[in-house]
């Protein structure tokens, strides 16, 4: 009978890239949870907020944006699941999803593109969806940051486009090797941009823009071109009563 190895996860090569610019980080792997951004909320709401990376193996509760699930499938089908929790002082958080799409992305692959706000695309189909809560404290806010990234074919059943996976970018990958790419770099991302802001950032969101000049269509069944984001992240989208600038909303690709 063939026994499953642990998983090796590479917290102590993480933390140590991390913890010079974050000297209270800490990296937490679980096997399973209901979900790694409601656990770091939770823990959040009951005065736990230093920085942390948490990562599930599998989730039993995984959520989406918008109220949707996202939802695991086993370890036949593996995927990466996890979320950073800090807390950052920002005077807009306008373009946090934008640039956290971006980090993604850029650490994982050049061909890789960026579905606004925040869903990496492959090819029109979505590789990683990101999820952002925060929680106010005084003056800051506690920031969760979560991301789930198909790792292995994953089935399209339920799914409004079909997904894609990094193993058909980089064969051979696993979880524990694209959260080595992915951690460090998202939380190096995140601490420009609580100093910078979103300006940094808009050059390499617009390389990525998968958007930029299609037909797409708003969920208030507006329909107009998009146009790239403006300053704080927000979408331009070209319709017929002028431009709109969208801020929050369900965007989906109109096929040409
Ligand atoms: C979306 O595309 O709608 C966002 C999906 C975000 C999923 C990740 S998986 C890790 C973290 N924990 C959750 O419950 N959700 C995020």
């Amino acid at each position: 009978m063939s026994k499953l190895l642990p998983i090796q996860w590479p917290a102590e090569a993480i933390w140590e890239a991390v913890s010079p610019l974050l000297p209270s980080f800490s990296v937490e792997i679980l096997p399973q949870l209901d979900s790694t951004n409601s656990e770091l909320m939770r823990r959040a709401r009951a005065g736990q907020t230093d920085p942390i990376l948490l990562v599930a193996e599998s989730q039993t509760a995984g959520r989406g944006r918008l109220g949707r699930e996202w939802l695991s499938q086993g370890a036949s089908t593996p995927a990466l699941t996890f979320s950073v929790g800090l807390p950052l002082h920002s005077p807009d958080w306008s373009g946090l999803s934008l640039v956290v799409g971006v980090s993604v992305a850029t650490s994982l692959h050049p061909e890789l593109q960026l579905k606004w706000p925040n869903d990496v695309w492959f090819q029109g189909r979505k590789l990683a969806g990101i999820l952002i809560e925060t929680l106010t404290m005084g003056s800051t806010r506690y920031a969760v940051i979560g991301v789930g990234l198909n790792i292995g074919p994953r089935e399209s059943t339920g799914l409004s486009t079909a997904p894609a996976w990094l193993q058909e970018l980089l064969p051979g990958v696993d979880a524990p090797q694209a959260l080595l790419r992915i951690a460090p770099a998202l939380l190096q991302a995140v601490q420009r941009f609580e100093a910078q802001g979103l300006a940094p950032f808009l050059k390499t969101y617009a390389v990525r823009d998968a958007l930029a000049g299609r037909a797409v269509t708003l969920s208030d069944g507006t329909y107009g071109q998009a146009q790239g984001v403006d300053d704080s992240g927000a979408l331009l989208v070209h319709t017929d009563a002028g431009l709109k600038k969208i801020s929050s909303a369900e965007v989906s690709v109109r096929p040409s």
